[in-house]
């Protein structure tokens, strides 16, 4: 892919980068995608949540987090205190990725090359929103921040740093909601949304 960097004005504010991402053919997902999926949240807030990629239902409505995986993330945030008015909500990439079965549109995972041809927009978007801090929800958000060789497992729960474009930002990486969903029903999916609810508050206490 081409990349998203000639669809990039890096000085344009966030509702600026919004209406132009609409334009970006950076790789091939835009094309079978409903709309491109941008951000949600309070442009200047102090904590920015990166996801994967807008779902079924994200992609449907052009708002991220709105489907399934949403829920389990507001009811996260909200058990770690952290307000909706304090957080900008964004995705590594911003086009649905997905495998046709019959009329069944299913999730795909989005390869490196995506998260890099996307990464031009959450650079523009850090240097507008400035957080205090980032919260990576999941190892494609780990990978666009942190490099390809991120390993949820052995670096979530602690403030990390990340080089973002022109910019250092810390960063503290979690779970992704829908491997809350993914677990099976129990303990073992109490235990998951615990340990994401306790990572979102080590990212509030680090945020300052
Ligand atoms: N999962 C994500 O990573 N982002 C969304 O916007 C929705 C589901
Ligand atoms: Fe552009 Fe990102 Fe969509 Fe690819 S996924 S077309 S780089 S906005």
């Amino acid at each position: 892919p081409v990349g998203a960097a000639q669809w990039v004005d890096p000085d344009a504010d966030v509702p600026a980068l919004r209406e132009a991402a609409a334009g970006c053919r950076g790789c091939e997902l835009w094309e079978p995608a409903t709309q491109v999926v941008f951000s949600a949240g309070n442009d200047h807030a102090p904590l920015m949540l990166v996801g994967e990629q807008p779902g079924d239902q994200e992609d449907q409505r052009g708002i991220p987090f709105v489907g399934p995986a949403g829920q389990v993330l507001q009811r996260a945030l909200a058990e770690a205190g952290i307000e909706r008015s304090r957080v900008y909500v964004t995705n590594a990439v911003k086009h649905f990725r997905f495998e046709l079965r019959g009329k069944r549109r299913i999730h795909q995972t989005p390869q490196v090359s995506h998260i890099k041809a996307c990464k031009p927009w959450l650079e523009a978007e850090v240097a507008q929103v400035r957080p205090a801090l980032v919260i990576a929800l999941g190892a494609t958000a780990g990978k666009s921040l942190l490099g390809s060789d991120f390993r949820i497992t052995q670096q979530r729960g602690r403030r990390l740093e990340a080089v973002v474009g022109p910019t250092t930002v810390p960063v503290v990486a979690t779970i992704h909601p829908s491997a809350v969903l993914r677990t099976e029903e129990g303990p073992d999916r109490d235990a998951a949304y615990a340990g994401l609810v306790a990572d979102l508050r080590t990212a509030l206490a680090e945020a300052g």
